[in-house]
């Protein structure tokens, strides 16, 4: 156990993100043991019965019905949110409110406008937050980071960025309610600019730097679907394509390009950097490799190369199996809670926090506001971009 005391944590929403953080806690003690203790002491779930069957599952100590009764209660210090994006406001303000520390899952608020209320509420509390940009802590993609800040790129001039899905192609698939509320825009904040292609902005953010200015265009194929909840056809508020261009403060020109009508994609995150003295690339369905390509190497072998990020000098890779093996999705949960572990110990920044948040919501916020205007806008609140950050 760390000097901290370690996690005591209270969860709410047992679905997707409840799976992927419960698991993260529990193995991030077993191959981060120096800087992991987490107990999984509640979790909540409106549902009685998923909560106390989820609970059973993942080993929490107790359930509740309610988020609020996690807030109250003593025997946890860390309120995880992992329910859809029209929760999180409210929860995180509370929690930080309590004293309890937040962790929050992407995107950090529908707007904004709501980011910052959030972000007020943790610094006003001085409690340690994270926001789960999860895929920071695919090794291959640390390693990426890690060779921009070694200078290995050089100046960057091009970055390109796409998240392509095609589960919502179907004209039959309802929007909100419990499998569909990311069809909902009240719920969700929007379509693919804050779910899929935030991903993408919170990358190019850490990679690259802030962005200064968008331009973008959105579509929504299907303009009526039936509302799981009202049982009528209702207009499609989401948007289910997401296309932009951006420059970024360091005069650096970008691309992306995030969409659920990409048919036979499922999850495919693809980003590009192109430097004076180098490039790297990386696919999320092939996540252990980074394609690099150096301008320094000898004239007659130069060619892009391809590292499998598995090995012991790799970032995280020591606390993982042998060389040459492989770690997939869930381990980059598995870092982010031993990251954020560390940090709380030494008191620096390891993880993507609040502020990382909002500085992504911004530019979603910049992007949809320039397919409305079809003009370029500015991003409003251009924030520095985040360290390394990494035990790796
Ligand atoms: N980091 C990532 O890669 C990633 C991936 C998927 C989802 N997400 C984010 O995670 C969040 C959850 O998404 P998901 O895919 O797990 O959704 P999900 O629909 O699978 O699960 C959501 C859960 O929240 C519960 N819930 C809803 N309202 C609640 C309330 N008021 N109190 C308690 N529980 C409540 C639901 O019952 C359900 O168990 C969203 O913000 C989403 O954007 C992030």
């Amino acid at each position: 156990m760390p000097a901290h005391g370690g996690l005591k944590v209270g969860l709410v929403g047992t679905g997707f993100m409840g799976r992927t953080h419960s698991n993260a806690y529990r193995q991030a003690q077993r191959f981060f043991p120096e800087e992991t203790g987490a107990e999984l002491v509640a979790v909540c779930s409106r549902d009685e019965t998923k909560a106390r069957d989820f609970a059973a599952q993942w080993g929490f100590r107790s359930h509740e019905t309610d988020w609020r009764r996690l807030i109250e209660r003593d025997d946890i210090n860390l309120i995880d949110i992992a329910s859809p994006n029209d929760t999180h406001a409210e929860i995180a303000v509370a929690a930080a409110e309590a004293g309890k520390m937040v962790a929050c899952e992407k995107p950090l608020g529908r707007t904004p406008a709501e980011a910052r209320r959030m972000v007020e509420a943790v610094e006003r509390a001085g409690v340690a937050n994270m926001v789960w940009y999860n895929y920071r802590r695919v090794p291959a993609l640390t390693m990426a980071k890690r060779m921009i800040e070694e200078g290995r790129l050089g100046r960057i001039f091009h970055s390109r960025f796409k998240f392509l899905q095609d589960w919502t192609m179907s004209a039959d698939l309802p929007q909100g309610g419990a499998g569909t509320w990311r069809l909902d825009a009240d719920i969700a904040g929007s379509g693919v600019t804050g779910d899929l292609l935030a991903h993408c902005i919170d990358a190019a953010l850490w990679l690259v730097g802030p962005v200064a200015e968008v331009s973008g265009m959105t579509e929504t194929f299907i303009r009526e679907r039936m509302h799981a909840l009202s049982g009528k056809r209702e207009a499609v508020t989401i948007d289910d394509a997401s296309l932009f261009l951006a420059r970024f403060a360091d005069g650096s020109l970008a691309t992306f390009e995030a969409t659920r009508f990409a048919r036979g994609h499922k999850a495919l995150f693809t980003l590009e950097v192109n430097g004076e003295h180098g490039s790297i690339a990386w696919d999320l369905h092939d996540l252990h490799r980074l394609q690099f390509f150096s301008h320094k190497d000898e004239g007659a072998l130069r060619g892009w190369r391809t590292i499998h990020v598995s090995d012991s000098d790799h970032p995280y890779m020591k606390a993982w199996w042998v060389p040459g093996l492989q770690i997939g999705y869930e381990h980059t949960f598995v870092h982010q809670v031993a990251d954020f572990l560390a940090g709380v110990r030494t008191g620096e920044k390891r993880v993507p926090d609040f502020r990382d948040g909002l500085a992504a919501d911004a530019v979603v916020d910049a992007v949809l506001r320039s397919a409305r205007s079809r003009r370029w806008e500015t991003v409003e609140e251009m924030l520095a971009p985040a360290g390394l950050q990494g035990v790796g």
